[in-house]
């Protein structure tokens, strides 16, 4: 079955993203302290595709070699699934590009994975400063991209981008589904 997964640096609203595309708080745990999610979690949605709620990046409470060891499970699990469709890539739309998420985009960019950014808590800044984090973000980017790259704007709390997000998603299961019947 198809899957789309979430990944981004810890605390940056994955888990909460989730719940709000589910219309259920209970489901993806959440917490205000970084570091919450630790294992790679599945959520099967209507009998026929999965979201995938993975930990987060740059979070350094944990010790080097767990982190050694579940980066590469990440890794694998990023350049190997073949049923992963898309990774929805989630940046905090109040900062400006940090480098991890640039090194971590250039790599998905190298390693030919499908993915999305998703800028999360918009609700957290006004109409202008939306408009003028969205052209700096796009222009520190668009070294890492031929094209203007898929995003999505974002607000677990004010459940803003839940259509766009689920239009995606459609629109990419369609391309799967094709993809696979014609192996
Ligand atoms: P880890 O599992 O630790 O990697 O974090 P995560 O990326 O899953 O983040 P999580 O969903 O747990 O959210 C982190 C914090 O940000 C929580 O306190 C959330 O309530 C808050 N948060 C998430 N999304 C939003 C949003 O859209 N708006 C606002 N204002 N807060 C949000
Ligand atoms: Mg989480």
């Amino acid at each position: 079955m198809p899957e789309y997964a979430f990944i981004g640096r810890s605390n940056v609203g994955k888990s909460s993203l989730i719940n709000m595309l589910c219309n259920n708080n209970k489901l993806a745990h959440t917490s205000s302290t970084p570091g919450k999610t630790k294992i790679m979690n599945h959520f099967l949605i209507n009998d026929n595709w999965y979201l995938v709620d993975l930990p987060g990046y740059g979070y350094a409470k944990t010790s080097k070699v767990v982190r050694g060891e579940f980066e590469q499970i990440i890794t694998d699990y990023i350049t190997k699934r073949s049923n992963l469709v898309c990774l929805f890539v989630l940046v905090d739309y109040r900062l400006p590009l940090q480098q991890i998420d640039a090194e971590f985009m250039e790599w998905l960019g190298k390693k030919n994975v499908p993915f999305c950014i998703v800028f999360t808590k918009a609700d957290k800044l006004s109409k202008s400063e939306l408009k003028k984090n969205l052209e700096n973000y796009l222009l520190k980017v668009s070294y890492i991209f031929e094209d203007e790259p898929n995003y999505i704007i974002t607000s677990a709390e004010k459940k803003t981008g839940k259509e766009e997000l689920l239009e995606f998603i459609e629109a990419h299961f369609d391309l799967f589904k094709r993809d696979r019947d014609e192996k």
